[in-house]
Formats: structure tokens, C-alpha cells, sequence
């Protein structure tokens, strides 16, 4: 390969509610446009068969988007990364078949990409002032569909040490909050609350779960037992004393992911410790990781929040790492619903 010759991937990402498309030239991030899907606060989840026909609507513009944010046009592509798994069937079909129909059209490779190692990966895209995290390190993936600790011995090798038995965390902060009677996805707004109440106003049991994994459902329902009987004591309960609610929710839930963490380090000896994935957005887990360097000697790494909820650039990363190892893909690659991060 010439040297420093600029290669230019488009990323496509579409595994649950958000279509995403973004460009990366040789580990930069260039454009990275995401279409939220609205239609979901409605129903108080993600309902598949309309987060498929919002991708089949939002696909088009928010990938021409993102080639005229990257000041490109799409004859500069050297290939196209897409998500293939895991996630929502309907709506990684959106992605991987358009992926497919323009890597045929400008005749350049396809590149499938692992939607969860997309995002352990963002930590290697190139940004200002942000450190890449070195060989081996852990990373703790909490999002709304999966919470895992992982080690990653190299770009392509990982190792899933400990997850959780049921619920993801990302589900436990937005149940927690339906609970609550606040919009989907609660987890920010808990997020929010809880920055001005006090985080031991309440107290919740926490799971006792052996190893390295978790477990949120018994934690969910504690709350809602809790919730019921104090609203049945006094109805306005929970308007007045919202703040502290929130702040003991993610108080506890914070304290399990850092129990595990602590434990993890404990066994591995590994002191490079990452977050990624949706809930690593929250402010309290940001504050207390970063907490760890002075207090345990860890060196931590925290992605910027646009590469923290679901994103293309995650997908565009993966995919300039594979094109440097020629890592290509078949046209008769399928979409996985289900795929291990450790699955290539
Ligand atoms: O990674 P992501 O966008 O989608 C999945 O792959 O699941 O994660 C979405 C999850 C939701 O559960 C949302 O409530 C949660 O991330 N989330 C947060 C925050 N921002 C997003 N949870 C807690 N605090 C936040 N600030
Ligand atoms: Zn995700």
C-alpha cells in the first residue's frame, strides 16, 4: 500500500432504532450522521417492524449526508463497512442489503462488521487529545441490549470474561424509568435527575451473582415493589422526590458495574480499563471510572458521546481496521441476529 494514500470507508450502521452512516479516512472521522427514530417514545420500547420501515425511509438521505459532510463523492469509496449483527433481523436487512447493493455499484469490497467489537473499536478512532487504549485491555460494553466485560488481546481477539444472566443495564436504567413514568429511553433523563438528589436517599438490594456477570432484573422489580408501596402511602411520591429516586437507582446500578470491574482487574491484573456502548453516556459512570486512576492506578479510557450511542463511525473503524487486513467479505454475507463479540 502507498503510504498515507487516503482510504476512504463508509460505514453503515442500523441494528436497532437508529440509522447511522459515516465516513472515516485512515482512522479519522470525517462525517458521522445519525437519524434517531422518534416514532419508539410513543410506544415506550423499540417496536421492530417500524424501526425496520423508519431505516428503509432514513437510509438514503442520511447516508448522501455523510458523503457530502465528508466533502467526498461516493466514487472516492474504497469500500463500505456495514453492521451484520447483532440486533434487530428487519432492521439489520436494511443495512446489510443496501451495503451490498453499493459496494456492487461502485464494484468496491463489502466489509461486515461486529456491531458490539464496533463498540470496543471506537476507542481507536483518531481524535484530538484522546488516548488509544493499548494491548491488552478490558472494556466494559453497557448498552440496551448487552452489558460485557471484555478483554481484547488485539483489534480482532476478544474474550467475553463476564455478562449478564438477564437484563442489560441499558434496560435496567430504562425500565427503571418507565417505572418512573418517564419517556424511553429513560437512562438519560435518570441521568439527569440524579445529578441534583441524593444518592443514598434510598437503598436498593443488589444482586448477589457469582464470577464476573450480572444480573438487573431482580434489581428492576425491587424497584417497582418499592415504588408501589411508597405511592400507596402517598400518591405524589414520586414527583416529590424524583431526584433522590434517580440518584439511588444509578447509585446502585453504578456500584454492581464497579464491583465487577474492581474484580476483574483483581483476576486479569489488567489496569487499562474502557468503557463503551450507550450507558457508558452517563455521567456518574464516567465520573467514578475516571475516579479509579488516582484511587486504584488505573488508566481509563472514555469515548466521546457521540461514539457512545449507537453510531456509524463505530461500524467505519472496524471497517478501516479490516481493510488494512484485507479482511473482506463475501456478497452472500448474511445479517446475524444473534453474534458473539468474540464471532469475526
Ligand atoms: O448502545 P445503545 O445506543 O444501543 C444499543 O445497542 O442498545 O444504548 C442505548 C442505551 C439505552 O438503554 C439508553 O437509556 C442508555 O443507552 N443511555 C443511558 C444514557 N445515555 C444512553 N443510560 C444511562 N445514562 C445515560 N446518560
Ligand atoms: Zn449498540
Amino acid at each position: 500500500m502507498i503510504k498515507n494514500k487516503p482510504i476512504y470507508i463508509l460505514g453503515i450502521e442500523s441494528s436497532c432504532d437508529d440509522t447511522s452512516a459515516a465516513v472515516i479516512c485512515n482512522g479519522k472521522i470525517l462525517s458521522n450522521v445519525v437519524a434517531n427514530q422518534e416514532i419508539h417514545t410513543k410506544y415506550g420500547g423499540v417496536v421492530p417492524e417500524l424501526a425496520s420501515r423508519a431505516h428503509q425511509q432514513n437510509i438514503v438521505p442520511v447516508i448522501q449526508q455523510a458523503i457530502q459532510q465528508a466533502n467526498i463523492d461516493k466514487k472516492d469509496l474504497n469500500a463500505i463497512a456495514f453492521t451484520r449483527g447483532p440486533g434487530l433481523m428487519g432492521s439489520l436487512l436494511v443495512g446489510t442489503s443496501f451495503a451490498k447493493s453499493l459496494s456492487l455499484a461502485l464494484d468496491i469490497p463489502l466489509i461486515a462488521v461486529n456491531h458490539m467489537q464496533g463498540h470496543v473499536l471506537a476507542h481507536f478512532i483518531e481524535e484530538e487529545n484522546q488516548q488509544i487504549p493499548p494491548f491488552p485491555f478490558i472494556c466494559l460494553t453497557i448498552s440496551g441490549g448487552h452489558t460485557q466485560i471484555v478483554k481484547i488481546t488485539n483489534h480482532f481477539n476478544m474474550e467475553v470474561l463476564g455478562e449478564t444472566l438477564d437484563d442489560a443495564v441499558g434496560e435496567a436504567f430504562d425500565k427503571s424509568a418507565k417505572i418512573l413514568g418517564l419517556p424511553y429511553p429513560g437512562g438519560p433523563l435518570i441521568d439527569k435527575y440524579a445529578q441534583l438528589g441524593n444518592p443514598k436517599a434510598f437503598k436498593f438490594t443488589k444482586p448477589r451473582v457469582n464470577d464476573l456477570n450480572f444480573s438487573f432484573s431482580g434489581l428492576k422489580t425491587g424497584i417497582l415493589y418499592f415504588i408501589q408501596k411508597k405511592v400507596k402511602e402517598n400518591s405524589n411520591f414520586i414527583q416529590e422526590n424524583l431526584n433522590d429516586i434517580c440518584a439511588s437507582i444509578q447509585h446502585t446500578i453504578v456500584e454492581i458495574l464497579f464491583e465487577k470491574l474492581k474484580k476483574t482487574v483483581q483476576q486479569t491484573g489488567i489496569k487499562h480499563i474502557a468503557i463503551a456502548g450507550g450507558v457508558s453516556a452517563n455521567s456518574e459512570i464516567r465520573k467514578v471510572l475516571k475516579g479509579t486512576e488516582e484511587k486504584f492506578g488505573w488508566k481509563t479510557y472514555i469515548p466521546k458521546f457521540e461514539y457512545t450511542t449507537d453510531n456509524a463511525a463505530m461500524i467505519a473503524i472496524v471497517g478501516y481496521l479490516k481493510y488494512l487486513e484485507n479482511n473482506f467479505s463475501e456478497e452472500s454475507t448474511s445479517a446475524t441476529a444473534r453474534l458473539k463479540v468474540s464471532e469475526n
